[in-house]
Formats: C-alpha cells, structure tokens, sequence
C-alpha cells in the first residue's frame, strides 16, 4: 500500500484504549480523563477485524498502544487474534511497564513479539511526580519479568525533558551499555499537556555523552552504541530532524478513527465498514497520508487530540 507520496505503508499503530494506569503530566490532564460508554470504543472483535483488513493491505508490522493497551480487559486475546492473522511479520506493544510483573509471561505466550517500556526518570521520586502516581519499582520489576519472560530487543522509551531528567541522561545510557536494551531518547512533542514541558533536542545526548559510536539506524531512529556495550541508544527526533520521508505507519484510534498522520487532525472513520469496503477506506486513508508535519514552524502539533487517545 503506497501513499501519495511514494511511501510503502506497513507498519499498523492500533490504540486500544484511551485510559491509562498513569498521568504523565506531558500526556494526561490531571483530573484523567471520562470514562466513555461502552459503545464509544471498538470492541475487540472490531479491532481484529481493522488489523486484519490493514494487514489485507499490506500491513505487516502492527503494534497495539493505548492510553495504556494492559489495562483494556481481554487484551491478551486480541493478541492472541492479531499474531495469528497470516502476514503479520511481527506484533509489538507501547506499555508503562506497570502490569508487566504480571503480564509478560502471558503477552509473550499471547505472541506478542516485542515491547517498548515508557520510563521517562530512574529515581523514584521524580518518577511518581512525573506520572502523579506511578511507581519505579514496578516499572523495574516489569523490565526484569519480561527478560524472564524471553522477551528481547525491548526498548525503553525516555522522553527528553529540560529541567527534569537531563541530569539522568548519563544513567540511562549506562543502562543500555549493561543490558541488551535499545534506550530511545525520543524528543518532546508540543501536542496536548506536551506544550507545557521543556524541549530538549536529542542532540544533547551526544554532547553528554561523547564516547556513543554511530551504528546503523533504523526506521525512524538514528542509532548509537558504548563501546562494549550490550545494548544500544536511539535518538527519535520528530522536531530536529524531521523524518517524515521515511514513515512507513498509520495510526487508528481506540473509537476506530484512522489517522494518517499523528499530527494531522485528519481522522476517516472505519466503525461499521466491512470487508472491500473496510479495506478501500484504509487503502484511501493511507494514500491521503500528509507529506510532513509542520510542528518544527509552527510550534503545536495539529492532531487534535492528546497522545493518549491517539497513541504513542
Ligand atoms: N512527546 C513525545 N512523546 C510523547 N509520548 C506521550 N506524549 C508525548 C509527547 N508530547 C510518548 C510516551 C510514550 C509513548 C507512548 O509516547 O512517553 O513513550
Ligand atoms: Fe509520519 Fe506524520 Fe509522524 Fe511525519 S508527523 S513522521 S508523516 S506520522
């Protein structure tokens, strides 16, 4: 499936719910948000059915994403449908990492192949403030379960904040020279509760910590490692480097809204489409994809909605 720019789409974002076990202060307003009635958000077997016609399409990537996708109830079956449709080459998940002392055996049995574990600081106390709430041993505990579990090639989402965790970048890439771990630095995006933090450019990894040799990157990550290290750092650098040129993905929301481009407030409905016409709808929807976003001019992303009813 191509889009109007050339690019191969094959890479499925599926958010499947918009609630979350967290607030991070970039991603939630404080109060959380409604609670929506039942018939608001796609049943599981709608979202099976989405994943199976993208996949129709030329899918072969898909990774399910929230809000946050280990509290919506019946996930692992949906996991269980998604790695058993035919031509998905690989089926990951975006988690908090909280129910993952519980939940990475299961989602390994399930078939999910791979995770990224959000964790934005290593000390409990700014961890807590950061996700009003949450609680570092957890997170930690989760990373080590699913280790246990089989799971490799984790990635640990670190989104970059001036003022707050600077200071730990150090100790993050410490991390991934002592564990098989990829640490991506992903840069801060002014979407949502995101307009009020502060920007960091990922560059600044670098300039902390000169001794990163530059392997090969890939998708959208350029990518580095300690000399002897056993994992590696990435740098996602949505406003520094915009990498538009190289988006393979399209997003759909848990009310069943595709979105072609996270920061576009472009949104084609796929609730009661089956069959060709499910498919045309993804096909078109994925054709329209924006060449680029405009966020490094114009300062604010133009999505629409809060990055956890979209999905990260
Ligand atoms: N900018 C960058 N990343 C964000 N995320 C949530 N909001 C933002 C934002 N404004 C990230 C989360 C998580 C992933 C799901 O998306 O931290 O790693
Ligand atoms: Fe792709 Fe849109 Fe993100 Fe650019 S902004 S990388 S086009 S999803």
């Amino acid at each position: 499936m191509r889009d109007n720019c050339g690019r191969d789409i094959t890479y499925l974002r599926l958010s499947v719910t918009d609630l979350c076990s967290f607030r991070c202060r970039y991603c939630m307003p404080a109060q959380g948000v409604p609670k929506r009635g039942h018939g608001d958000i796609c049943s599981l077997e709608e979202l099976a059915e989405i994943a199976r016609a993208a996949v129709d399409c030329g899918v072969r990537k898909v990774r399910l994403t929230g809000g946050e996708p280990l509290v919506r109830r019946g996930v692992l079956d949906l996991c269980r449908q998604v790695a058993a449709i035919p031509g998905v080459e690989e089926l990951c998940l975006t988690t908090n990492g909280a129910a993952l002392p519980r939940l990475a055996g299961p989602l390994k049995e399930a078939g999910v192949d791979r995770l990224n574990v959000s964790l934005d600081s290593l000390r409990p106390d700014r961890f807590a403030h950061m996700t009003r709430g949450g609680r570092l041993e957890d997170v930690l505990q989760g990373l080590r379960a699913s280790a246990a579990a089989g799971f490799t090639g984790t990635k640990l989402n670190v989104v970059l904040m001036k003022g707050f965790n600077d200071d730990e970048i150090p100790r993050f890439v410490e991390l991934s020279r002592l564990y098989p771990l990829e640490v991506r630095f992903i840069e801060l995006m002014p979407i949502g509760e995101g307009k009020a933090a502060q920007f960091l450019p990922a560059e600044t990894v670098l300039e902390v910590c000169p001794g990163l040799c530059p392997i090969e990157g890939s998708g959208v990550a350029r990518r580095f490692r300690s000399p002897g290290g056993r994992g590696t750092v990435g740098l996602i650098e949505a406003m520094s480097r915009r990498f538009c040129a190289r988006c393979d993905r399209i997003r759909v929301t848990a009310d069943g809204k595709l979105k072609p481009c996270l920061h576009s407030d472009q949104e084609i409905p796929l609730r009661g489409l089956h069959g060709e016409a499910l498919r045309r709808a993804i096909r078109e929807g994925a054709a329209a994809k924006p060449e680029a976003h405009r966020m490094t001019e114009t300062g604010r992303s133009q999505a629409g909605r809060n990055m956890h009813q979209i999905g990260g």
